[in-house]
């Protein structure tokens, strides 16, 4: 559970978000029909029942800016978090980062068996892409849908997470260099935030300036997400993480505390933080709730 917001009515909002995203993705998983109940139940568990919901808060955050009702956002922002949870299920395979914990409980493969995690996560990336192609809101607009859909796709392909992953597992044992680094961390984890945050912008009746200034915050602000992540593993324990905490050491992982320090690590944070918002707070739109969020990607402790 995120942390409140100091004041505003903000707060709220994000409480009544996050209750709506969970809702939407309680009932896809539960009205598929004709699926097997095992599958079902291997989804239903990777997805529900945790998971700060980060990605679905910007989805409506970036909804606020742009002008769009959280009522044509429901399907984008449950599709964010259905690949995202199906990234965390295939990141935490033996074959990959061999993890026994997340979300503060066993892992999918661990508490099930890893060839339902992997059809896990494969149906949860089909059935992103299936719920966005059926729904009839963003089908009465098919020019905008398919832009849509195109940002999801991109940011999960080879050139963007799959891509990141494949990076970040080769580089094991290796040392990266800051750049090096950069790119696997926008890769892996910035792009689907990017996306998260641009996929309403669709909708919108922003601007191309607008726009492209909206993507760089989206952008810069990914980045910030998994410096912040790689320090959580340094700074807290497994207990306050719900995932192993020297998961990156013991698999010789090249981080950004490893690169840069710890300290030099915060710095970079803060001063990536930084820019994203200025590039923000020059629209003439309500930037408030995606600075909020930005604020909390940066200082969050779990
Ligand atoms: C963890 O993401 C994996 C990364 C991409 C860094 P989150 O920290 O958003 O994980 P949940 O969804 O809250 O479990
Ligand atoms: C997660 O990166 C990126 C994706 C799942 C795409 P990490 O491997 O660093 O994240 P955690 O620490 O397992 O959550
Ligand atoms: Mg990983
Ligand atoms: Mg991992």
């Amino acid at each position: 559970m995120i942390a409140r917001p100091p004041g505003g009515d903000f707060a709220e909002r994000l409480d009544r978000y996050r209750k709506r995203v969970d809702a939407e993705l309680t009932e896809v998983l539960r009205s598929l029909e004709d699926i097997p109940e095992r599958l079902r139940a291997a989804m239903q568990y990777s997805v529900l029942g945790g998971g700060k919901r980060v990605r679905p808060l910007l989805v409506y955050a970036s909804g606020e800016l742009c002008g769009v009702d959280a009522d044509e956002l429901d399907t984008i922002s449950a599709s964010i978090e259905l690949v995202h949870a199906y990234s965390l299920v295939h990141d935490d395979l033996p074959a990959m980062d061999d993890d026994d914990l997340r979300r503060g409980r066993p892992t999918t493969h661990r508490q099930f068996d890893e060839a339902t995690a992997i059809l896990a996560g494969d149906a949860l990336q089909a059935l992103a892409f299936e719920i966005l192609c059926a729904d009839g809101r963003l089908a009465a607009r098919p020019e905008r849908q398919i832009k849509v859909i195109g940002w999801l796709a991109r940011a999960v392909g080879p050139a963007g997470m799959v891509g990141g992953q494949m990076l970040d597992l080769e580089a094991e044992g290796k040392r990266l260099d800051e750049r090096g680094l950069e790119d696997i961390h926008r890769r892996k984890t910035g792009q689907l935030i990017r996306a998260a945050i641009m996929m309403p912008s669709e909708l919108s009746e922003l601007s191309e300036t607008e726009r492209a200034t909206l993507d760089s915050f989206a952008a810069d602000i990914g980045l910030v997400f998994q410096i912040r992540d790689d320090l959580l593993e340094v700074e807290q324990d497994t207990a306050t993480l719900g995932k192993n905490a020297g998961s990156d050491a013991s698999n010789s992982k090249s981080t950004y505390p490893s690169t840069l320090g710890v300290e030099g690590a915060r710095q970079r944070a803060a001063e990536t933080q930084r820019r994203a918002t200025e590039a923000l707070r020059s629209l003439r739109q309500d930037s408030r709730p995606l600075l909020w969020l930005s604020d909390f990607i940066l200082t969050r402790s779990y």
